[in-house]
């Protein structure tokens, strides 16, 4: 993909991995879009940033997704890459029975729901353009499961098998669909705050760079640090991995 004058919506850009990503794709010249549903944090990415484009939207509301895909088509006909990053990530004990699942944000409707439907409402979109991309954001822990997190890492195995599909399907089209399966990064929100640094954690910055250099080569699985192994790991390797990080 070229590096420069693209058109990128990315969900979720106002922190964390997104927002490394949108300020990485703003230095090389593309036209950047970011959501999310905290204006306070979209204002502060764009006083860091200020040809950034921002929009309040909560990408699980039909009704958002839908004043989102509006906006962009009259404004930004041209938009060419939807970076479908913004997630979240919450500790559910099975042993509660409905406690847990009932207390917390909607995992599968933000991390796979709202995914696949904002890579279906933008399509057209997309398929309009010479050259255009959908880049997903799984995890490592698709591949192998954070039990304390067990709905998360479901939602992110799901995406990856998602992925997998839709570039199959749009493989004689002008749209190229990456996945980005980042390992631990340690300095973003998405625990709650900052956690810390370990041997196994990269930092947003450094996932950011591997996407944009992933991204330039057409390399369609990114990952950086350790989820790179597991990609290509064997079933007992991934077994063995599961048992040392659930210790
Ligand atoms: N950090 C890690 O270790 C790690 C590892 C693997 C994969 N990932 C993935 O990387 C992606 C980014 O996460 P991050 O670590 O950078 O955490 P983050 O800083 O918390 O970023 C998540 C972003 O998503 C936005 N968001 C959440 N729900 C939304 C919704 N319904 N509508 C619109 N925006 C929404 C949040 O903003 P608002 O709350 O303001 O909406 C936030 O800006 C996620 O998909 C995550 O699963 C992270």
């Amino acid at each position: 993909m070229m590096l420069g004058g693209n058109t990128v919506l990315i969900t979720g850009g106002a922190t964390g991995i997104g927002f490394a990503i949108a300020e990485r794709f703003a230095k090389l010249g593309n036209t950047v879009i970011i959501c999310g549903r905290r204006q306070e944090k979209l204002d502060e990415a764009r006083k860091k940033i200020p040809e950034l484009n921002i929009k309040k939207c909560d990408i699980a509301s039909e009704s958002g997704r839908k004043e989102l895909y509006d906006w962009i088509s009259k404004d930004f006909p041209g938009l060419s890459v939807l970076v479908n990053n913004a997630g979240i990530q919450r500790s559910i004990d099975f042993r509660k029975g409905m406690g847990d699942l009932l207390n917390n944000e909607d995992e599968i409707e933000i991390n796979l729901k709202s995914q696949v439907y904002m890579s279906a409402l933008f399509m057209p979109l997309l398929m309009k353009q010479k050259e255009s991309a959908i880049i997903n954001v799984g995890s490592g822990l698709g591949f192998v499961p954070l039990a304390i997190f067990p709905i998360y890492c479901a939602t992110k195995a799901a995406i990856h098998s998602f992925t997998m599909s839709l570039r199959h399907q749009l493989r004689d089209t002008s749209v190229k669909v990456f996945e980005v399966i980042p390992p631990t990064v340690h300095d973003t929100e998405l625990k709650g705050k900052p956690f810390p640094k370990t041997d196994y954690s990269i930092t947003a910055a450094e996932m950011a760079d591997a996407v944009v250099k992933g991204f330039e080569a057409d390399r369609y699985e990114i990952s950086a640090g350790p989820s790179g192994g597991w990609l290509t790991a064997s079933k007992s390797d991934l077994d063995k991995a599961f048992h040392e990080i659930n210790h």
